[in-house]
């Protein structure tokens, strides 16, 4: 008897969005290295708990194929790419890397919608929000450091930015949380 529910290609899907999923944990790893070794100890702090979180994107990745009935396979994961040139290039990268991931996100909910594989579409709708989650954490980045002056950023400025985001929440709030009395 088959007990597994996923299909065979929904499967290999899954596995390969697990490996996008650690692979981008080790990209922030890898750039909050970069940071820390820089001297933006807070960008380095916010970068490591970004790559956690990318880990526990993987996990549930990993958990859901095993709570479907299929098998999950830890695969290797390519080398981080190169380290970026400085801050500008490195938020747009964390950004550019949300943008390529909500498309894989958004090729898994397509997948399931044709299979008519609806447990799995539903699981997806976690991460569709949770890219609109993300994709606004690395566009207030790139805000964050064009008020301070961009590449021409003073040496305060870039001071005052890493401190903010040593403390910075993780969480950003959601359009469908918005209301007129409280909008932001
Ligand atoms: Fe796991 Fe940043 O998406």
């Amino acid at each position: 008897m088959n007990t597994n529910r996923l299909s065979n290609e929904m499967q290999s899907a899954l596995i390969r969005q697990m490996t996008k999923e650690a692979h981008a944990s080790q990209i922030f790893l890898s750039y909050g290295c970069w940071a820390d070794i820089n001297g933006y100890g807070g960008i380095a702090n916010f970068l490591y708990r970004h790559s956690q979180e990318e880990r526990n994107h993987m996990i549930k990745f990993m958990r859901y194929i095993l709570d479907r009935g299929g098998e999950a396979k830890v695969e290797a994961i390519p080398a981080p790419p190169e380290n970026p040139k400085n801050l500008t290039d490195c938020f747009n990268k964390v950004f550019q890397h949300e943008v390529d991931n909500t498309t894989s996100i958004y090729e898994l909910v397509d997948l399931a919608f044709q299979e008519k594989d609806w447990a799995t579409w539903n699981f997806m709708q976690w991460f569709v929000k949770e890219q609109i989650e993300e994709e606004k954490l690395a566009l207030e980045l790139i805000d964050k450091l064009k008020i301070a002056g961009g590449d021409q950023a003073s040496d305060e400025s870039l001071f005052t930015l890493d401190k903010a985001l040593e403390e910075a929440s993780d969480e950003v709030s959601l359009p469908q949380t918005a209301t007129a009395d409280n909008p932001s």
